[in-house]
């Protein structure tokens, strides 16, 4: 079935992160020039949708923005249309305003909605489906954690982000013959650290999947100490534990599609390396300066791919899709395989393989 692609709609939700602009881009174009359709830009993501806050965007908006970080559309990660975070006097109530996002939908006339996120705006992609709306998905977070793709865009920026502050803080751990414990973002999933952890030689990588023994960090970091590397590298995702210990969590904020926000690991890692070595410590948190800035060219190419697959399966009427990358082909698949599952680094990777290979602990 094909559609009548009038007027389209596009929302940026979650965390921002650098090619989202490049995706807007990449729908916006082509469909004012290919199926002169009007489109219309929903701000601040699930929030702007529910309380009907859009805009029309114009050729201008979408030009020159392929290297610009951020969304020019705004986000937020606070406004789940189905759960959504109220004032009252009684203090902060959830409530379903699902019928307002879907009253605004058919207010402003859209043929279909493509909603740019990671796995909670998949969520409500999904939910918005089922209540009839033409939805599809665009699978985007630095963490790289959605099921059903092989790669979200954003990932490959924020590693090439942290990677350079890890060569950075080599040399000035080197210098002054320290342990340098750096915390980088990645929620439940750790390949962001493992990615940044391979390209910036860190000594010691710590991600979520395998809960760690303080042990064998304090060992090979004596060793290293020993054997003459008077520094040491120490990365960290923040959604790290060891084995005998709970994740550590920076802030429970109900408000939140996810409300409990990561974040202190790394304190805790370099404290715990100072006390038990007697290495001199420092500790970095990377945060939010992964989401920031231009997307590498990959990701710039990826989004656009992105961006016009997207499009397309909205021209051909197939709601209730996210685009894909598999291999080196993009595709879509349903976006409740999408939803199914965090996707973890499997145990078995190759890139674990890789890592243990050349010398770098895991804690393990
Ligand atoms: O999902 C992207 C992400 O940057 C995570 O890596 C991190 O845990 C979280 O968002 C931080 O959220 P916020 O921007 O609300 O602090």
């Amino acid at each position: 079935m094909k559609t009548q692609l009038k007027r389209i709609g596009i929302l940026t939700g979650g965390g921002d992160c650098p090619g989202l602009n490049a995706v807007i881009r990449s729908i916006a174009k082509p469909a004012m020039t290919e199926y002169g359709a009007t489109v219309i830009g929903i701000l601040d993501g699930f929030e702007g949708f529910v309380e009907g806050r859009m805009r029309e965007l114009t050729p201008k908006d979408v030009a020159g923005i392929i290297n610009v970080g951020g969304t020019i559309l705004g986000t937020s990660n606070k406004g789940n249309p189905f759960m959504f975070p109220v004032e009252t006097p009684k203090g902060i109530e959830i409530l379903d305003y699902s019928s307002h996002a879907i009253h605004n939908y058919k207010d402003w006339k859209l043929d279909a909605l493509i909603a740019i996120g990671g796995d909670g705006t998949m969520h409500i992609v999904d939910r918005f489906t089922e209540l009839g709306l033409n939805m599809i998905g665009v699978p985007k977070t630095i963490d790289n954690d959605l099921a059903a793709t092989d790669v979200t865009f954003g990932y490959h920026s924020a590693v090439a982000v942290a990677t350079e502050a890890l060569d950075r803080l080599q040399t000035t751990a080197s210098a002054h013959h320290r342990v340098m414990v750096v915390e980088v973002m990645g929620r439940y999933a750790g390949w962001i650290a493992l990615g940044a952890g391979i390209a910036g030689s860190a000594d010691v990588i710590l991600i979520p999947e395998i809960p760690f023994k303080w042990e064998r960090v304090f060992e090979h970091v004596l060793l290293r100490s020993k054997r003459g590397n008077r520094f040491s590298i120490v990365c960290v995702a923040e959604g790290a534990k060891p084995a005998e210990g709970e994740l550590v969590v920076k802030e429970l904020d109900k408000k939140r599609t996810d409300p409990i926000r990561l974040g202190g690991i790394g304190e805790l890692v370099g404290k715990k390396i100072e006390e038990e070595t007697g290495l001199e410590t420092r500790t970095v948190v990377l945060g939010h300066i992964l989401r920031g800035g231009s997307p590498t060219a990959y990701d710039r190419i990826l989004s656009t791919q992105y961006g016009y697959k997207a499009l397309q399966l909205a021209a051909e009427g197939k709601f209730g899709y996210m685009v894909s990358l598999k291999g080196t082909e993009v595709t879509a698949v349903p976006v409740k395989e999408a939803i199914l599952s965090l996707r973890t680094v499997p145990l078995d990777s190759q890139l674990i393989a890789c890592a243990r290979a050349v010398g770098t602990c895991l804690g393990d």
